[in-house]
């Protein structure tokens, strides 16, 4: 007999039985009696473990007290029908190699039914969960989801640069990066830092969007998308922020807001649908452990039609519940920015659908949106979403070069390192529009986790680099 090729678990529960096979995998459980012991052995490619069935007359006791929970393995068999509930196959054991034991005192996923706080804290360890293998493999699924939806559309997929020396949101959030000794900084003669003598010669920091770039993509190649790290240092300990997060932010030329809002609701279902056709065992299984709405979730907002409403519509219908006593911790008027539980009360208890808020006061928006004519908002738009809050952030950018110089002076930005973003607008300046979609907050809604550290592999917070 030759040797045996390895087969994944996820196709061994598709193989008919009679064949010889070979497993390679970690021990999820074990269990027995006298005559045979029971192996969930996985591999991480499928939700689901293959049975090994081992008799234990036929190999040495010292071999199978070595095979505990975590323990990695080689197993050559035959593939047989299951008797027992639970699977189709299992594999009656022949052979069996210990690649690496796990002692079970030391190993920190012993403990059945961990919380999640307690896997934060060991996550290295904690995408060898039946949980972090389902969400792994729906981020992978996504990613790819992703780039086949604008592949298809004809979009260019663009690299910006996650380093950069503008602030593209002017929130002043970024994370510095610099080569100079923190000992012994360097002075101008004013006293303050000399970056000239900073590895890039001024000040960088890491990069909290790519849109000012891609707008220099769109307003060349037509229509682009950038896929990748952006970095905030904003001190917001919540469930919904990370300091490191993936955004997928698309810029079209020659749409206005109307196109924008198609595209993104477009985007955003076909995202879903993907999802639920591509990741449906990983979901189902998700769905049964921790969220039994989950499935229906998902369908609905493929389903319906997104709502459609100004800023001002919704502060009315915010300070109309307030008046009926519902009662939030912030508070609501024309011009404040809204809070997630005032998002969360239009799309889950008003509407009970998505919503799209448009034209927000632009006091409280980037300098970079279209004006509208009332002089007061711009052409922003955010895509509310149940459970999430702000799924996406976008807007119809200022074409206009004079409205653009005039909002920069007006918020007293620097102009130096915008020269070149100013100049998309100074040389054959054209409408256009664009949003940016955050990587884990549509992880957060397909797979129904509740904190934003649960879909990311190696999440970064205040005071969290671990890893
Ligand atoms: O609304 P934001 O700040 O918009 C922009 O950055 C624009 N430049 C996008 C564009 O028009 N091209 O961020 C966009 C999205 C938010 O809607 C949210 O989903 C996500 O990025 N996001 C975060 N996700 C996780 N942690 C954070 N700290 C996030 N901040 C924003
Ligand atoms: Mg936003």
């Amino acid at each position: 007999m030759g040797k045996i090729a390895r087969s994944k678990v996820k196709e061994l529960l598709q193989m008919k039985a009679g064949e010889n096979v070979l497993a390679k995998g970690w021990v999820r459980t074990k269990r027995g009696n006298k005559e045979v012991a029971f192996i969930a052995l996985n591999d991480g490619s499928t939700i689901n473990n293959i049975q090994i069935v081992v008799d234990k007359t036929r190999f040495e006791e010292s071999l199978l007290a070595r095979i505990t929970t975590g323990a990695c393995l080689a197993v050559t068999g035959k593939l047989v029908e299951s008797i027992g509930s639970g699977q189709a196959v299992e594999i009656q054991a022949s052979d069996i190699e210990i690649y690496g034991e796990c002692d079970p005192v030391r190993y920190p996923l012993q403990k059945k039914n961990a919380s999640f706080e307690y896997l934060r804290t060991v996550a290295h360890m904690r995408p060898r969960t039946n949980t972090f293998g389902a969400i792994l493999r729906i981020r992978s699924h996504m990613a790819n989801a992703i780039h086949q939806y604008f592949y298809n559309k004809g979009f260019v997929y663009l690299h910006t640069p996650l380093i950069t020396a503008s602030d593209a949101e002017g929130a002043g959030q970024m994370f510095q990066v610099t080569t100079l000794d923190l000992n012994n900084i360097p002075r101008n003669k004013k006293g303050g830092i000399d970056y000239s003598k900073d590895f890039f010669g001024k000040q960088t920091s890491l990069t909290v969007s790519g849109q000012l770039e891609g707008e220099l993509g769109a307003t060349a190649v037509g229509e682009i998308y950038t896929f990748g790290p952006t970095f905030r240092a904003e001190n917001s300990n919540t469930p919904r922020h990370l300091a490191e997060f993936w955004m997928i932010e698309p810029e079209m030329a020659f749409y206005d807001i109307r196109d924008n809002m198609d595209l993104a609701e477009d985007f955003i279902k076909s995202l879903v649908r993907y999802a639920l056709t591509h990741c449906r065992e990983d979901i189902e299984w998700l769905s049964a452990k921790y969220d039994e709405e989950l499935v229906s979730r998902l369908e609905s907002v493929c389903e319906t039609e997104f709502v459609r409403l100004s800023y001002g519509d919704g502060i009315k219908i915010l300070e109309e519940a307030v008046a009926r006593g519902v009662q939030f911790e912030y508070p609501v008027s024309w011009g404040v920015d809204l809070q997630s539980e005032h998002e969360r009360y239009l799309v889950e208890k008003h509407f009970r659908k998505p919503v799209i808020l448009t034209d927000y006061p632009k006091d409280i928006k980037a300098f970079y949106m279209k004006q509208n004519e009332d002089g007061k908002t711009v052409r922003a738009m955010d895509v509310l979403f149940p459970k999430i809050g702000e799924i996406i952030g976008g807007s119809e950018r200022e074409a206009s070069l004079e409205k653009l110089e005039q909002r920069i002076t007006e918020l007293g930005m620097s102009r130096t390192n915008l020269e070149w973003y100013v100049d998309t607008r100074r040389f054959g300046t054209c409408p256009h529009s664009g949003f940016g979609l955050g990587f884990e907050r549509l992880l957060l809604f397909v797979t129904g986790m509740q904190n934003i550290r649960d879909v990311i592999p190696f999440p970064r917070t205040p005071k969290n680099a671990e890893y």
